[in-house]
């Protein structure tokens, strides 16, 4: 990165993480065994996932729901925050992900707050739908090509007060780039639009700097 301290984003991220997000023996433990599982390294850092729990205990989350597990770190430092009785549904497409997963929150400790959810995020939400659950926060982190449906989705999974919460919907600016039309580029444009239109939701994006480079994290209140 650059030589000039003050823009080197990601020793700002080490000093953060050592401030805020100190080393856990569980949550390392978890990102060793994807490591060692072969899962790539894409899940939130550690000051991310304490923006997570933050917006968690801000709306007293009881109920979660979380769109793409990976390996389950995003699912350990959300289901710390629950209350006794708390629930955490989280929906994931790749077998070997949830196997991992499970492992991971066994380890953790968290499994007897953990629905695990094998199957495509599309399917899964439907189901959640037609059982009538309802969720305090959700945190869309999987496909971004489905990321206006989980919008439709959410919107029928929540109610005023719950927090939607979507990751990486700048990924370097590329959001803001009209000559570009990936399916993962225009899937979030699509999920910022629905948002902005949405009376209901009052919503913003949060650009974001660190480990992971240039991207950003939508974060929407549904009120009425
Ligand atoms: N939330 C995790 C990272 C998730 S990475 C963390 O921060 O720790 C995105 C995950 O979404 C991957 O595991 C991928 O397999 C899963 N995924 C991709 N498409 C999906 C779909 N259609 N349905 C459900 N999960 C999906
Ligand atoms: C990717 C996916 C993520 O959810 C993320 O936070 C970073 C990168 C990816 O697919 O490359
Ligand atoms: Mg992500």
């Amino acid at each position: 990165m650059s030589s000039d301290p003050r823009r080197d984003w990601e020793a700002v991220d080490r000093y953060l993480t050592r401030l805020l997000a100190p080393a856990d023996p569980v949550l390392d433990a978890a990102l060793e065994a994807s490591a060692q599982a072969g899962l790539p390294a894409i899940q939130v850092t550690p000051v991310q996932g304490r923006l997570l729990q933050l917006l968690a205990c801000a709306v007293r989350a009881r109920d979660i729901l979380e769109v793409g597990t990976l390996g389950g770190y995003s699912t350990i430092w959300l289901a710390r925050t629950l209350p006794p009785g708390g629930r955490l549904v989280t929906l994931e497409i790749e077998p070997r992900h949830v196997e991992v997963a499970r492992a991971n929150v066994e380890r953790a400790g968290l499994s007897d707050r953990v629905d695990f959810r094998l199957g495509p995020a599309r399917e899964s939400v439907r189901r959640l739908i037609e059982e009538r659950r309802q969720f305090d926060l959700i945190f869309l982190d999987a496909d971004r090509p489905g990321y206006p449906d989980y919008f439709r989705a959410s919107m029928e999974l929540s109610h005023p007060g719950t927090l939607l919460v979507a990751d990486n919907v700048v990924r370097n600016g590329l959001v803001a780039d009209d000559s570009c039309d990936d399916p993962q580029v225009t899937g979030v444009r699509r999920y910022l639009e629905l948002m902005a239109a949405e009376p209901r939701v009052i919503g913003t994006v949060l650009q974001t700097v660190g480990e992971k480079g240039h991207d950003g994290v939508a974060i929407g209140l549904v009120t009425g």
